[in-house]
């Protein structure tokens, strides 16, 4: 949510700028700006829209040679995503410029102040107050890090913000609090970004930075403190995804690129978690195995598809743990006085490490001295910090707005979890623990399987471009998959998709079977037979009805064929483990339709990649 980039260096900081906030464009897509020094002054461009409007805007009127900036492309908070509200904001002496990310609580009380002071306001943003602010401490004679450091401490809320004073065009300095922000570090050069993306194609190195700290760049150097002054350090990793893994390589969509990516994805979330005796290791699991022993409960907190991936992960952690697990949407969690103790394990799942829902969750639960566990797929970001322990998912970079092998891999994780615990809690046999690893080890091939009959459905997705909505059906592990085949397709085509247990049908919703209605089915496999039958059953009455069956059954169940308008098979696997087969074809669905109806499947109207607001 908002792409932040930050540059001070030898190269043409609009360049580098530019190519960060296309690289960090899936964060928000309502307006984009840029801002560098020239001669002690701020010279700023900014345009509601796509990144392509700015593009276009610079190359009709070059923008001055720096080698510092700042640059950000927005998702809408505060005011309209108009070119007024667009950021980078400034002061009223055209000499300081900010960009932000987050929503800075008590802007109302903080504007009025300001305008009290005679400032005039020019945007709706909460944003502006922040530049009105810093511009009257550097103003008043404080270096641009001192300034920030007194500003933050006044400031409620989440933010990110990146500021560059004209003054001294050295250096760009930026603050965070709840709002994700890293620093890259390069030679005679040095970056600031929402994440990795914004830097990948000038260094790997990274320094992660703690909560409530301010960092200085200038080219050789970079500085920390907390907001009080002192002096603190940034953790440094590696990025060790490759660049490419940043680039469509060939297809009209990064969303399109990650679905095929799934088997790959699904075999790096599974690479190095059994040890040399066989036993499941979890690197960064971090809290001990006395203290798992102890879990009497488990709740997951998550949101959107995450929490979809949560729902499965109850059926799989029930199952081989007979631990008692609830699934939360994080949203909800800590308005409802949830009952937690020592004794429970809170879950969080957030593909971008980034959600504040989550985040706000997970804070609460510690909070009740309950242990957290992230499962997560971007290091350094904010969740597996503040977390107990971690699981990551190594789904390498998702750009496409829509999450897809981020979703894979987090099922992938959850599994790993319920097997970890299994083994903590002895629960299962080292053998059933391994059996189950070995069909997840084969689950890449599997996938591909899925992918190589991706034409029969894309043919299907042309076919019902007109459609106005579609419903979805699952049972047991199949039901979260429903649900998620239902998002997808909302986000994608902005058309109206749900997905309901297929035992619910009768209660009510069957009332919406009309002719001709597409209807997706996804069928247990036949190891499960009464399940199996029930859904088979629930097919027979709404294709009575007029429905045009979808039905996502194991390649052999021939039994199903007469009920089946569409039949896309699935390989063999068990139940628990059918949501990583059968989600393709539905994400494949979404992606083509929406490809079909003329939409932006990577960045989808409203959307953002990571909501750091509540
Ligand atoms: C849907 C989607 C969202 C996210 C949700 C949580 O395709 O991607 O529903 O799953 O916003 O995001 P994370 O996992 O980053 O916490």
């Amino acid at each position: 949510m908002c792409g932040i980039v930050g540059y001070v260096g030898q190269k043409q900081a609009q360049d580098v700028v530019v190519e960060g906030l296309r690289r960090l464009e899936y964060r928000g897509y309502d307006s984009a700006g840029i801002a560098l020094p020239k001669d002690g002054l701020i010279v700023s461009d900014k345009r509601a829209g796509k990144l392509a409007n700015l593009e276009a805007s610079i190359a009709a009127t070059p923008l001055p040679a720096a080698t510092a900036g700042i640059g950000h492309t927005r998702w809408a908070t505060h005011g309209a995503p108009n070119d007024l509200n667009a950021h980078p904001h400034q002061g009223s002496r055209g000499r300081l410029a900010v960009v932000h990310n987050g929503i800075i609580e008590n802007f109302a009380e903080l504007r009025a102040e300001l305008v009290a002071a005679g400032r005039t306001m020019l945007s709706e943003t909460d944003t502006e107050i922040a530049a009105h602010l810093l511009e009257a401490e550097v103003v008043a004679g404080h270096d641009l890090t001192t300034a920030m450091q007194n500003v933050c401490r006044r400031l409620e809320g989440a933010f990110t913000l990146v500021a560059i004073d004209a003054a001294h065009p050295d250096t760009v300095v930026a603050a965070r609090r709840n709002s994700p922000l890293v620093v890259g570090l390069g030679e005679g050069e040095n970056f600031l970004g929402s994440d990795v993306a914004a830097f990948i194609d000038h260094t790997r190195e990274a320094l992660e930075l703690g909560q409530d700290q301010v960092v200085t760049i200038s080219r050789d150097g970079v500085r920390i403190t907390t907001f009080d002054g002192q002096p603190a350090e940034g953790k440094q990793y590696h990025v060790d995804w490759d660049l490419a893994a940043a680039e469509k390589d060939g297809y009209d969509w990064f969303m399109r690129k990650e679905i095929f990516e799934q088997p790959r994805a699904v075999a790096d979330a599974l690479l190095g978690r059994r040890d040399a005796e066989g036993k499941l290791q979890l690197d960064e699991m971090r809290i001990d195995a006395s203290e798992l022993q102890g879990i009497d409960k488990i709740i997951i907190i998550a949101a959107g598809t995450s929490y979809y991936a949560g729902m499965v992960a109850k059926y799989a952690i029930e199952h081989w743990t007979r631990i008692s697990v609830e699934v939360e949407l994080a949203s909800e969690f800590r308005y409802r006085d949830p009952i937690l103790t020592r004794s429970t394990l809170v879950v969080a799942i957030s593909q971008s490490g980034e959600t504040a829902d989550t985040l706000q969750a997970i804070r609460h639960a510690r909070a009740q001295q309950s242990k957290v566990l992230a499962i997560c797929n971007t290091n350094g970001s904010t969740i597996p910090r503040e977390s107990d322990g971690v699981i990551y998912t190594y789904a390498g970079p998702e750009i496409g707005v829509a999450s897809t092998k981020g979703y894979v891999t987090q099922l992938v994780a959850c599994y790993l979890l319920a097997l970890y615990l299994a083994q903590t809690k002895n629960t299962l046999y080292g053998d059933e623990i391994n059996g189950v690893m070995d069909q997840l080890e084969a689950m890449p091939a599997h996938v591909q399987t899925v992918l190589d009959e991706a034409d029969k459905v894309y043919q299907f997705a042309r076919d019902h471009v007109d459609t106005k909505s579609v419903l979805f059906l699952g049972r047991h592990a199949g039901y979260p998959v429903a649900l998620e085949g239902a998002l997808k397709l909302k986000e994608l085509a902005y058309i109206h998709a749900e997905g309901f247990a297929a035992g619910e049908l009768k209660h009510g919703p069957i009332a919406l079977i009309e002719e001709g209605l597409p209807v997706f089915c996804i069928v247990p496999p036949k190891g499960r037979d009464q399940l199996r039958e029930k859904m088979v059953s629930a097919i027979q009455e709404i294709r009575a009805r007029g429905a045009a069956t979808i039905v996502l059954a194991e390649h052999d169940d021939e039994a199903i064929t007469p009920y089946a308008d569409e039949f896309i098979r699935l390989p063999k696997v068990p139940v628990l483990l059918q949501p990583l087969v059968a989600v393709v074809p539905l994400q494949l669905f979404a992606c083509e339709l929406a490809t079909a109806m003329g939409h932006d499947v990577d960045q989808p109207r409203n959307l953002a990649k990571s909501v750091t607001v509540e």
